[in-house]
């Protein structure tokens, strides 16, 4: 945790929470140790849906659906969500999840791996979530700019990693360093892109809200571009099981 846990407990006490489908797909994910957002990225999304209105949402990392739900509900009514997974198994019980929550016109879920799924579609997006493969961030990012529209919000979750982004490498877990290497490079082309005004918030796991601003002759850095994917590796807890999101 990288904030107090009861503060975090607190906090949370005070969100009014979903009621109906949404609470019984969090519910069912949590018992199959499916990862979902935590309360308070929730309530963080739906204040930014508030303000942003954005008629296409795209989100990097559907899992069973919880997130794509949430986001389609706190839009606009005329929204439209486009949202990517891989993980064959999650892909059916995505998809009937929309179904139960009368979202599946609204929903379009793109089966492959995000960066290929990424690199064939197009723009312009007024709102990307993402929330996948930690360690593949960096590699997303050219492809997230050039889909976003301007005055469009990029929000990337599980940016602090428990707080190991501010370790030492040689303190972090040796399976873990390479995301721990990636995440520390995401967080700095984000904060020093031209194209973005970027704020790192040490809420839930961490998260970085962007906006898409004209490039001025500020002293960020460019982007790296076509930077090449590769392992996608899921990221495990102790347990074996992914971390919750
Ligand atoms: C943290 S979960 C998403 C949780 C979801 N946003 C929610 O809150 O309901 C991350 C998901 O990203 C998927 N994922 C990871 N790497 C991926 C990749 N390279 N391409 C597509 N999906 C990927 C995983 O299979 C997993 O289901």
């Amino acid at each position: 945790m990288i904030v107090d846990e009861r503060m975090t407990a607190y906090i949370n006490s005070l969100d009014p929470g979903n009621r109906g489908v949404l609470d019984e797909i969090e519910r069912e994910a949590k018992e199959a140790y499916v990862p979902v957002i935590r309360r308070e990225m929730q309530s963080f999304l739906k204040f930014l849906l508030g303000v942003g209105k954005p008629r296409r949402i795209l989100e990097v990392g559907t899992a069973v659906g919880f997130s794509a739900i949430l986001m389609c509900r706190y839009a606009p009514e005329d929204c439209t969500v486009t949202t990517i997974e891989k993980y064959e198994k999650r892909i059916p019980i995505a998809r009937e999840n929309f179904r139960r929550a009368g979202m599946e016109e609204r929903i379009t879920l793109l089966e492959g791996d995000a960066m290929e799924v990424l690199q064939g579609l197009e723009g312009p997006y007024d709102f990307i979530f993402m929330d996948a493969a930690k360690g593949q961030y960096i590699y997303y990012l050219p492809e997230l700019l050039r889909l976003l529209a301007p005055g469009g919000i990029l929000v990337s979750d599980n940016v602090l990693q428990d707080g190991d982004v501010i370790e030492s490498r040689f303190a972090v877990e040796r399976r873990n360093r390479t995301i721990h290497a990636r995440m520390r490079e995401y967080l700095y082309q984000v904060t020093h892109c031209p194209e973005l005004r970027t704020s790192v918030l040490p809420l839930g796991d961490g998260v970085t809200v962007s906006v898409r601003v004209e490039a001025t002759a500020g002293d960020g850095v460019d982007v790296r571009r076509g930077a090449p994917a590769d392992e996608g590796q899921e990221e495990k807890g102790a347990d074996g099981h992914e971390k919750t999101s």
